[in-house]
């Protein structure tokens, strides 16, 4: 509860700075965006954001990947996996990516995002920033990225050691109309990353 020591939002200003989100983008060259990976634990999303990160470093782009693992160990690490919790971290992450894309970056994030609502907001929060948000659902059968299981997580959800595991006994919203379906058990991560190379071309983002 930050209620106390916020500052009322009667006395809290924005302050806008000296050069235009038209200029900043001419002046770096690049145009920012969110490139949001949502998915299963296990689907890929890390994989493939480092896979897509490393690819547009390459081509001479500023790119900089979020992830739910790291992000948990700093900025979000008072937070766990209630509803509530997960909430106030896709907030806090959907607040982080725009700001990194109004930067000029394209940031990657790469988090379970289980709930549709929270998935929307980060998406409005861009929207109102005229910030382009791809939306990517990385997707996997729970089968699958059970048999995969790399943080042998699935094994100890199973046996009940972990409670609340996303897929097992905590729910995950498929999201509706995302920008990119990735199909990881059918495409390497290298078709994953083309594909993503290609939203982001039409999305004007890079050429
Ligand atoms: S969320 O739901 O978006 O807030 O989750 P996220 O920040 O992406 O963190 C997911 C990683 O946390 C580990 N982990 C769990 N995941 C889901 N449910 C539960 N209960 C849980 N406990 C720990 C897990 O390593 C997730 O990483 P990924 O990379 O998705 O496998």
């Amino acid at each position: 509860d930050v209620g106390e020591t916020a500052a009322p939002r009667s006395a809290v200003y924005w302050h806008d700075g000296s050069v235009s989100a038209a200029e900043r983008a001419s002046l770096l060259g690049q145009v920012g965006c969110t490139v949001w990976l949502s998915g299963l634990s296990g689907a890929g999303k890390s994989t493939i954001a480092c896979a897509l990160e490393q690819a547009l470093l390459q081509q001479g782009y500023f790119a900089y990947r979020l992830d739910g693992d790291n992000i948990r160990m700093g900025l979000n690490k008072d937070l766990g996996f209630s509803a509530t919790d997960r909430a106030e971290n896709i907030r806090r992450i959907g607040e982080v990516s725009r700001l990194f894309a109004d930067a000029g970056c394209v940031c990657i994030a790469a988090f379970i995002s289980p709930y549709a609502a929270d998935r929307r907001a980060a998406r409005a929060l861009h929207a109102a920033s005229g910030l382009p948000f791809i939306e990517v659902y990385v997707r996997c059968p729970l089968a699958v990225a059970e048999e995969r299981d790399p943080k042998g997580l699935y094994k100890k959800a199973r046996a009940g050691v972990i409670r609340g595991f996303t897929g097992i006994d905590d729910p995950y919203e498929e999201p509706e109309q995302p920008e990119v379906i990735l199909d990881t058990d059918q495409h390497s991560v290298a078709e994953c990353v083309n594909c993503l190379l290609d939203a982001l071309r039409k999305a004007g983002v890079i050429e």
